[in-house]
């Protein structure tokens, strides 16, 4: 059995083709690492009209999910270890943290709305817990699922081939990542920094603890812990400049 499992419930399974045999995800489910199962939710949806979408009780301008399709949909697909994911822009929002932990898990359902939402009785009632991927509004919950069936992927043991790639990425220490090059030398007269060229492991690791640091200030000074941002303050006075 695959070391962690998703089962995604979707009006629009056509939406995840190319992203399930692509690249790491593709790999890590040939090698059966990962296993990854997109279920239709008409299959549950009810006769006569078999609908999965209605109007909104009180009024309003678009259409609601039916709560019956997608909590049949859920008490069908989910296993005695299953872990039931909403996904919606009133979630809590998605971060590292909150991958490391859901990477711990074995199954994971993901719920994808669409139009105004999914009726309330299905977080009442199947929902274990709601993930936002961030602050603004998508068409739907496949995008989002997608975003999440990655980032939690990556961190499946195996799936990245070399696990300090995963453990230096940013948010995963609390910085942002350094800045990396790769060959030529000069890209229309910019040049690799010299550092990366000398071969002294020690002076590159400096080097890119003080880049990650200028990073982290410029672009999201709110990740930094007290210890680090007293770090980054004599590393500004210091000779590394950003680059
Ligand atoms: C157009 S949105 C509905 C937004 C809803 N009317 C609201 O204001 O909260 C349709 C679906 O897209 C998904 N979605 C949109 N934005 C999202 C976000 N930031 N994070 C996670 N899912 C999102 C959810 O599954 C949602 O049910």
């Amino acid at each position: 059995m695959a070391d962690l499992r998703v089962d995604v419930l979707t009006i629009f399974p056509e939406l995840f083709r190319g992203f399930l045999e692509t690249s790491l995800l593709g790999k890590a489910q040939e090698r059966g690492l990962v296993a990854v199962t997109i279920h239709d939710l008409r299959k549950w949806a009810l006769p006569p009209h078999f609908q999965t979408d209605d109007y909104a009780y009180g009024g309003g301008p678009g259409m609601v999910m039916c709560a019956e399709p997608v909590i049949s949909a859920v008490e069908d697909v989910r296993e005695s270890d299953g872990w039931v994911v909403l996904l919606t822009p009133q979630g809590i929002p998605m971060t590292q943290g909150r991958v490391t932990e859901l990477a711990t898990r074995s199954h994971i359902v993901l719920i994808c709305g669409r139009y105004e939402g999914v009726d309330d009785r299905v977080r009442q009632l199947v929902v274990d817990e709601e993930i936002s991927v961030g602050d603004y509004v998508v068409s739907g919950g496949e995008v989002p699922a997608m975003i999440v069936i990655d980032a939690v992927t990556r961190l499946v043991p195996g799936v990245v081939g070399k696990p300090e790639s995963v453990e230096g990425e940013s948010h995963a220490a609390g910085l942002l990542s350094h800045p990396q090059y790769t060959r030529p030398e000069v890209v229309r007269g910019e040049r690799v920094p010299a550092v990366l060229l000398g071969g002294n492991h020690a002076e590159i690791e400096r080097w890119r603890h003080a880049q990650s640091l200028h990073r982290t200030i410029q672009n999201r000074p709110d990740l930094l812990s007290i210890e680090q941002a007293s770090e980054a303050e004599k590393d500004q006075m210091s000779d590394t400049a950003p680059v």
